[in-house]
């Protein structure tokens, strides 16, 4: 069994600023505070959410120092990208700070190497199909000998992106995913949209552009609906022709857009009827946290990586499939 570690973690790529210190073997969150910025108009403005973390950044962290003691840490980790500049430049400072004042190691994580990995780490999942699917991303990836290989992915915009700029046309405030769950809980009656799937690849833009046009002219209820049993149709079909391609029958599913419980249903439905499992965990990780990034800190940190704090900068670009992927099952415990 591996060295025991703890581990604090800041997220801060866009609308979530968290602070949580994770220890392992076995895997323990010992706390996870979150300061979630709302912006007052339309979606989120980078400095304006970058303001919001600065100004929560020094009360998360007395909290977080309320519960646990300095002592234990031995590493430090941060949101290093891909996200907001802005935004992660504020949570990178505070780790810097953090390390330098302790003494330990720091540990700059890529945030959708995070979300895939507190769901395998939370579900056990041996070698599964990961849903990557979040306001900036939808992705179908398998995680193996290595790497993340990306299957399929978005041709425009993110599923989230998708609900969240709709929930913005029709007045529903910002992040829309959770109003649009609401609902469309309260609609059975389907309006046909664009249904746009090309291999393993998806397109929303299409189904956008008609929902925004048929804001006024259709029951909202009704728009949520059918954006969510057509939007949630595609991503289950690329995300089953993984697994028949790949021979897998594990599927998990990543990123704030698997908080919808229509989403976790179909998804439990097509692995039920491909005699596969579909493994759910609590619905609060699935958003940004700081547990997922203080997790990957630890899982990094075991495949060797850890940074000089000279050496530290953000990157907001950074792509998950410059990411190492830890092999299967071995962080399971
Ligand atoms: P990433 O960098 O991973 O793209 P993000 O900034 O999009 O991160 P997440 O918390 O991973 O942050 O995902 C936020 C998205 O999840 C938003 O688009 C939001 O509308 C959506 N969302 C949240 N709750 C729900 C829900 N119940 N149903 C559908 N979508 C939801
Ligand atoms: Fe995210």
């Amino acid at each position: 069994m591996e060295e025991r570690l703890t581990c604090i973690g800041i997220e801060s790529t866009a609308h979530t600023f968290g602070i949580s210190v994770v220890k392992h073997p076995p895997f323990e969150a010992l706390c996870d505070v979150r300061r979630v910025y709302r912006p007052s108009s339309g979606g989120i403005h980078p400095s304006e959410a970058a303001k919001h973390h600065l100004q929560n950044a020094s009360n998360a962290l007395q909290e977080v120092l309320s519960k646990i003691s300095v002592e234990d840490i031995d590493l430090v980790s941060f949101s290093r990208g891909p996200g907001l500049g802005p935004c992660l430049r504020v949570g990178a400072a505070l780790a810097r700070m953090i390390a330098i004042k302790l003494g330990k190691p720091l540990v700059g994580v890529n945030h959708a190497a995070a979300h895939v990995e507190i769901a395998r780490a939370l579900t056990k999942a041996a070698n599964p199909i990961v849903l990557y699917v979040s306001g900036g991303n939808t992705q179908v990836i398998h995680p193996s000998e290595g790497r993340y290989v990306v299957l399929g992915e978005t041709e425009d915009i993110a599923v989230g992106n998708l609900i969240d700029a709709f929930a913005r046309k029709a007045d529903l405030g910002f992040p829309g995913g959770p109003r649009v769950m609401e609902l469309a809980s309260k609609s059975s009656r389907l309006i046909r949209l664009p249904y746009s799937v090309k291999g393993m690849n998806v397109s929303f833009s299409g189904m956008l552009t008609m929902l925004e046009s048929l804001v006024g002219k259709e029951p909202v209820e009704d728009l949520c609906f059918s954006l969510q049993e057509t939007a949630f149709s595609m991503l289950i079909e690329v995300s089953e022709r993984a697994m028949a391609m790949l021979g897998l029958n594990e599927f998990i599913i990543a990123g704030g857009v698997g908080a919808n419980r229509r989403l976790r249903e179909m998804a439990g439905e097509m692995c039920r009827e491909r005699k596969a499992v579909f493994l759910d965990y609590p619905v609060e990780y699935y958003a940004d946290n700081g547990v997922m990034i203080a997790w990957e800190g630890i899982v990094q940190y075991r495949l060797g990586e850890s940074l000089n704090v000279e050496e530290s900068v953000v990157k907001p670009r950074w792509r998950l499939s410059d990411v190492k992927a830890p092999p299967p099952g071995l962080y399971s415990n």
